[in-house]
C-alpha cells in the first residue's frame, strides 16, 4: 500500500474541525504539526497511571521510568543514535541550546572563533553570539545567495581558521525551505578539528536524520514539529558529551544524559514523543513497503522510520511543486526560495513568500478570515529577513504543508490568495 491519506488525516483529531461550518486548513506547519490521537492517548496515560518523579521504589514511579527508557530509545532509533544514552530531553530546542552553549562554552578560550550561518533560525544564532560576547569570542558568518537561497560551500573553506572551534548551522531554513548538505558541511568542519552544532527543527520534521551519516557532533530538534508534544531533544555523540561540565545541581546524577536534563522533567511529553515516533513507525509498517530499501543493518524501528520518512518526503515534495507552481502564477507574488520543479528534494515544503503591494500580515489575516492557517513575518529568521532584504517590511508569508495536507487544501489556498492579491 502507498501513502494512504485519508487514513493518515484520520488519526488527526484536529483536522476534522470546522468553525461555523468551514473546515480548518492547518498550513502553519513549520511553527508547529498537530498530533495524531495516540500523542495525546500516551500523554493522558502517564499523567493517569504512572505519574512520579523517577528513582522510586514503588510501581508509578518504575513505569515512569521504563517509559522513559522507551522515549530514549525511540529518539534514539528517530535520530540512528549510537546509544539512547545520547538523547538528552529539555524544555525546547531554544532553552536546550541556551544551556548546552554554556557547558560547550567551557572549552574555548577568548579569540576562538564560532562560524554561524545567516540561514538560520535565531535559536541557532543567539545563544552563540551571547556566548561570544561572555567569552569575548569572535563570530563569523556563512552567508547564501540570495540568488539560489543556498550555501556556496567553497566560502566555508575560507571561514575554518585554526581558531575556528564551533560550527553552528541547520538542516532546513525555517523560511526559504533550503535544505543543506549538512553531512558535506561536517565533513569540512571534521577535517578542521571543529565541533559542529546543527539544527535539525526543520528538517527532522520531513527528511530522515542520520546522525551517524551526517558525521556532527550535536543535533537538536523539537517533537512538537513531528507530530509530538512540545518538547525539544539533543543527540550528543557521547565522546563529546563526556568532556563537557553541565550547569547542574549536586544531587543530580553525574552520568550522561541525565546530567544534561535539569530539574524534574516533563515525563507525559516523553510518552507524547514516543507515541509521535511510534506513528511515524506505523506508517513505515503500514503504507511504505516500496520504501524498504536494505537497511539490514539498522534496528527493525529504524528501518521503518526511515522508510516512512522518505515516503512522506516523496508526498511532501508533490505538495511543494503544486504549491510553488500555482504562487507563480499569482501577479505579484515572489517566491523567497528555491522554485524549479527537478530540485523540489533540495527543500523542504515550507514555502515563503512575498507580494508587491500586500504585506505579509494582510495575507496571512486574510487568510485566517478564511480559515487557512499560516503566519507572516521574519519567523525568527532574522539573519535570512535580513539578507532577503524583507526584514523592515514585513518578512513573508509561510505556507508550509506536511503530509497530512492534501493537493485539494493546497488548491483552496491557492485560490484564496488569487482574491486576496487580485
Ligand atoms: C529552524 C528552527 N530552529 C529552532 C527553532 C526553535 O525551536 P523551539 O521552539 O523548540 O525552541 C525553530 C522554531 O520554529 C525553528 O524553526
Amino acid at each position: 500500500m502507498s501513502l494512504d491519506l485519508e487514513l493518515l488525516r484520520s488519526q488527526f483529531p484536529a483536522l476534522s474541525i470546522s468553525d461555523n461550518g468551514v473546515r480548518r486548513i492547518y498550513l502553519d506547519n513549520p511553527a508547529g504539526t498537530q498530533v495524531p490521537s495516540r500523542v495525546a492517548a500516551a500523554m493522558s496515560d502517564c499523567l493517569l497511571k504512572s505519574n512520579a518523579n523517577l528513582g522510586g521504589f514503588f510501581a508509578s514511579s518504575v513505569d515512569a521510568g521504563r517509559m522513559i527508557d522507551s522515549a530514549r530509545a525511540r529518539m534514539a532509533d528517530f535520530l540512528n543514535a549510537p546509544s539512547n544514552d545520547e538523547i538528552i530531553f529539555g524544555q525546547n530546542m531554544t532553552t536546550i541550546t541556551m544551556h548546552m552553549s554554556r557547558s560547550i562554552g567551557r572549552l574555548f578560550e577568548p579569540g576562538d572563533e564560532i562560524v554561524l550561518s545567516r540561514m538560520d533560525h535565531d535559536a541557532n544564532v543567539w545563544p552563540w553570539v551571547l556566548l561570544a560576547r561572555d567569552l569575548d569570542l569572535t563570530i563569523k558568518w556563512l552567508p547564501f545567495n540570495k540568488e539560489t537561497f543556498e550555501f556556496d560551500l567553497e566560502v566555508l573553506d575560507d571561514l575554518l581558521t585554526d581558531k575556528t572551534r564551533l560550527l553552528c548551522v541547520g538542516g532546513a531554513s525555517n523560511l526559504t525551505g533550503t535544505t543543506n548538505d549538512i553531512a558535506a558541511i561536517c565533513a569540512k568542519a571534521r577535517d578542521a578539528g571543529v565541533l559542529t552544532y546543527i539544527d535539525a527543527v526543520q528538517s527532522a520534521p520531513h527528511i530522515a536524520t542520520d546522525v551517524q551519516a551526517i558525521g556532527c557532533d550535536f543535533l537538536v530538534c523539537s517533537a512538537y514539529k513531528f507530530f509530538g508534544p512540545h518538547q525539544g531533544i539533543l543527540w550528543g555523540r557521547s565522546a563529546v558529551l563526556e568532556t563537557l561540565e553541565a550547569y547542574k545541581v549536586r544531587p543530580a546524577p553525574e552520568r550522561i544524559p541525565d546530567r544534561f536534563e535539569t530539574g524534574t522533567q516533563s515525563n507525559e511529553d516523553f510518552a507524547g514523543v514516543a507515541a509521535a515516533i511510534d506513528y511515524i513507525a506505523w506508517i513505515g509498517d503500514t503504507m511504505a513497503k516500496d520504501y524498504m530499501a536494505d537497511r539490514s543493518q539498522l534496528s527493525a524501528r529504524r528501518q521503518r522510520l526511515h522508510a516512512a520518512m522518505d515516503l512522506l518526503f516523496d508526498y511532501e515534495c508533490s505538495l511543494a511543486e503544486h504549491l510553488i507552481d500555482g504562487l507563480l502564477q499569482l501577479d505579484g507574488v515572489t517566491v523567497q526560495g528555491i522554485t524549479a520543479k527537478e530540485a523540489m528534494s533540495r527543500r523542504v515544503p515550507t514555502v515563503a513568500f512575498t507580494h508587491g503591494s500586500v504585506a505579509p500580515a494582510d495575507i496571512a489575516k486574510s487568510l485566517a478570515e478564511r480559515n487557512i492557517f499560516v503566519w507572516s513575518g521574519h519567523n525568527y529568521a532574522v539573519e535570512v529577513a535580513k539578507t532577503l532584504g524583507i526584514y523592515e517590511t514585513g518578512g513573508a508569508v509561510r505556507i508550509g504543508p506536511v503530509h497530512y495536507n492534501s493537493h485539494d487544501e493546497i488548491d483552496e489556498a491557492l485560490a484564496a490568495l488569487a482574491t486576496i492579491v487580485a
